[in-house]
């Protein structure tokens, strides 16, 4: 083992982070975005609705990353729509096709984790809100979602972990992040040993502060109000 090809790698790799970042971030961001409503959906009484909620989390979760993403950047060519539409010239590029499929995939998780964090809440609670005179939405917003946060964050924080290392599969769709920057290294290196352990310790370190961010995050809201 080249400890000094090790030391080099890690410095060529990072270069690769800040790409990682991006489309994790921005995927991670849509997909909270989304599953707030989408996750009051499912958790609602309204089987129509929930029912629906439940057929795109079950197909998201039930079907590889790998494969939505191909589906996405080699399938969206074949339709005639989407190739006419003005999102177009983006659906071409490997980094938009990463966000589009990394955001429903972890849209998918998200949404069974928020819910789980709603039906976690005590009636009793909601009861409480509803005498207080609250509208539905503000219940949501004030009582029923911040309490759901709470519950689930080691959950969410899982998620968030899990979408840092599932990046990694934009390499087979030719973004150079972190893996994409690795494999091109073997490629002229022949020291795939090397290289990947590099790469694997940036993801390390990555998720490294995503955990102590979460733990930070989970003590701060230990201490708020609304416990
Ligand atoms: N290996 C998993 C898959 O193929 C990765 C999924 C990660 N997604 C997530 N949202 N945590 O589907």
């Amino acid at each position: 083992m080249d400890i000094n090809l090790i030391v080099e790698s890690i410095s060529v790799l990072a270069h690769g982070v800040f790409l990682t970042l991006s489309v994790t971030l921005l995927s991670l961001v849509v997909s909270f975005i989304l599953s707030v409503p989408l996750s009051l959906l499912r958790a609602s009484s309204n089987r129509a609705l929930s029912g629906s909620v439940l057929a795109y989390t079950y197909v998201f979760r039930g079907t590889p990353l790998l494969v939505q993403l191909f589906l996405v950047y080699y399938g969206l060519s074949q339709l005639t729509f989407v190739r006419q539409s003005i999102l177009w010239p983006f659906l071409r590029e490997p980094f938009w096709c990463a966000l589009a499929a990394f955001s429903l995939n972890s849209t998918a998780y998200t949404t069974e984790v928020f819910r789980a964090g709603i039906l976690a809440v005590p009636r009793g609670i909601i009861e409480a809100a509803q005498a207080l005179g609250l509208s539905r939405l503000m219940q949501i917003r004030l009582i029923i979602f911040p309490l759901a946060f709470r519950t689930v964050l080691p959950s969410y924080a899982n998620e968030v972990i899990g979408m840092v290392k599932a990046s990694s599969l934009a390499s087979t769709v030719t973004l150079l992040e972190i893996t994409g920057l690795a494999r091109r290294m073997v490629s002229e290196t022949f020291a795939p040993y090397e290289v990947f352990l590099a790469a694997g310790l940036l993801y390390l370190l990555l998720n490294f502060i995503v955990s102590a961010f979460f733990r930070m995050l989970e003590t701060y809201l230990a201490q708020s109000p609304t416990s």
